[in-house]
């Protein structure tokens, strides 16, 4: 069996960490978490992972120290998150070795740290980041949509909800059917699916979103069907109505009513090609955009 890479995760949310870890995993990769700087490092010197995704506020060593003392012993990829909006953040991370950003869109699929639109904050994040590469992300479904984002100065264009649409990825048979069928009106940026990891996200309107946000959108405690279990996994645990992960091809029972990441890119996925031929197609669409 291939050896498989492995992502360091470091995030003194234990949610978080769980979260990431969860899904990573169900994509192949070998995980490890941290939950401060401090192990973080050791583990990045022992274990030596492929990369590595830090948060920048941790007690005792920050994501930034971390960044900058694993920058002295190695070349190894570090993206670092942060939901801050200040500048001095992200700033504070380029200098210390992190290799890009992502300028993520509120258009996006998935977990929505965006506070504008794609060519909204855009310009914002090319100045911002003095020089270093910036990887245009949210709503981009397409070549033209790539070509677009070069156009506008991203050095590269981050897709996600398009390649959950490919062969090759291990989401539910159900999930893929679903985005195939969804237009981009059939996405909410909501707080529906956060069981797990309270935070805004874009997934479509699905039967457990209708409900939700046809009682008026109620906290926890107080949601329609909450409690109920809408799958099942291969170890027999449940998955829970509003829990935060998407159904894997693994996921026995409702999968449709899970959450069901998707961007505004949905609106240009109408098939279920493999991955590399996708990659073929979305350059040769770039290429011929004007
Ligand atoms: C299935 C799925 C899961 C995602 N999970 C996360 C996540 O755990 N954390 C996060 O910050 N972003 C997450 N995202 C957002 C992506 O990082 C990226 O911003 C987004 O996919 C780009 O928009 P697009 O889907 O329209 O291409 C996820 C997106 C998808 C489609």
């Amino acid at each position: 069996m291939a050896e498989r890479s492995r992502i360091l995760v470091v995030d003194d949310e234990t949610q978080i960490t769980r979260v990431l870890k969860t899904t990573l995993q169900s994509q192949g990769y070998e995980v490890k978490t941290a939950t401060d700087g401090e192990s973080a490092l050791n583990f990045a010197v022992d274990w030596i992972p492929d990369l590595i995704v830090t948060d920048l506020s941790m007690p005792r060593m920050s994501g930034i120290e971390l960044t900058r003392a694993v920058r002295e012993r190695s070349q190894v990829p570090i993206i670092v998150l942060s939901v801050r909006e200040e500048e001095k953040s992200k700033i504070d991370a380029l200098d210390a070795g992190a290799d890009y950003l992502v300028c993520q869109g509120t258009e996006a699929g998935g977990h929505v740290q965006a506070s504008r639109g794609l060519y909204e904050g855009l310009p914002i994040v090319l100045d911002e980041a003095k020089g270093k590469p910036v990887i245009a992300s949210g709503g981009i479904g397409n070549g033209q949509g790539i070509r677009q984002a070069l156009s506008a100065g991203a050095s590269g264009a981050m897709l996600g909800t398009r390649f959950v649409a490919t062969l090759e990825c291990p989401a539910h048979p159900v999930y893929k059917r679903e985005l195939v069928a969804a237009h981009a009106g059939d996405t909410a940026l909501t707080m529906c699916f956060q069981d797990g990891w309270p935070a805004l996200h874009r997934a479509l309107r699905n039967r457990t979103f209708v409900m939700w946000d046809a009682a008026g959108c109620p906290l926890p405690g107080k949601r329609p069907g909450e409690g109920e279990v809408v799958a099942t996994r291969p170890d027999g645990s449940k998955v829970l109505r509003y829990f935060v992960a998407p159904p894997n091809q693994e996921l026995q029972g409702r999968p449709e009513e899970c959450a069901l990441y998707a961007g505004l890119s949905v609106e240009h996925v109408k098939d279920l090609p493999p991955a590399g031929e996708l990659v073929h197609r979305l350059w040769r669409e770039c290429l011929a955009a004007v």
